[in-house]
């Protein structure tokens, strides 16, 4: 895959939108070569559309009801019309809690990125820290994705792991997980905008393996 180009990211998002402040940061200190062109939520007040409009990104509460759990019907319809609008190449899916399918999938074919709070494909799913924590797991970490059909089974672009420590709590286990989410994620799109991610069958090859590994930034 070769963008070569500044990446037209559209943020969706549900929480805290800490992920996306980690990449607003980056792009900043201008690591990542982008720019956030639009933030929309499935929730009215949710503090990540208050950090992007202190930013002066454009944000929008995404309507998605009847639907609980996933982005369907109009609202999703709505989202790719938005998307378009913004002229938004790249998707980032920062803390969203619904599942993406088609149509907005296929207006984004490998364009549409996760970051998940476990290794994959360990603990997919909601609470993943969570599900870690009392399965008695002894590493953790986090998983920036391409996202596919499935919940959270797509090609893997990055992972980062941490130990679990005798003294965590889950709630303790999610901070320091959070940490290496907020490496991740800009990292990823680093290389994506650099034009270094590959993708072989469902593996993403990195050319430039060493920065990742090294780079904590
Ligand atoms: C992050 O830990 C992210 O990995 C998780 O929600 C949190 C959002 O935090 N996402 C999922 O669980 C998706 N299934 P943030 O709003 O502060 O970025």
């Amino acid at each position: 895959m070769n963008t070569d180009k500044t990446l037209k990211i559209g943020v969706l998002g549900s929480g805290a939108g800490s992920n996306m402040q980690s990449i607003i940061d980056e792009i900043d200190a201008g690591r990542v070569d982008a720019e956030i062109k639009i933030v929309l939520s499935d929730v009215e007040d949710a503090r990540i559309l208050e950090r992007a409009r202190k930013r002066g990104i454009p944000t929008l509460w995404l309507d998605c009801s009847p639907y609980k759990t996933k982005l369907d019907g109009p609202a999703q319809l709505r989202c790719i019309e938005l998307l378009h609008e913004h002229d938004v190449d790249t998707v980032v899916l920062a803390g969203f809690m619904r599942i993406v399918k088609a149509p907005l999938l296929n207006a984004f074919p490998m364009r549409i990125l996760n970051i998940h709070p476990a290794l994959l494909p360990a603990f997919p799913g909601l609470h993943a820290w969570r599900q870690a924590w009392d399965y008695g797991a002894k590493v953790a970490g986090c998983t920036v994705h391409f996202v596919d059909e499935g919940t959270d089974t797509g090609a893997i672009i990055i992972q980062r792991c941490i130990p679990v420590l005798n003294t965590d709590s889950a709630e303790a286990l999610h901070a320091r997980i959070q940490a290496e989410e907020h490496i991740a994620y800009p990292q990823a799109l680093r290389l994506l905008t650099e034009g270094k991610l590959r993708i072989v069958g469902r593996r993403v090859i990195i050319d430039d393996d060493d920065a990742v590994k090294t780079d904590s930034r």
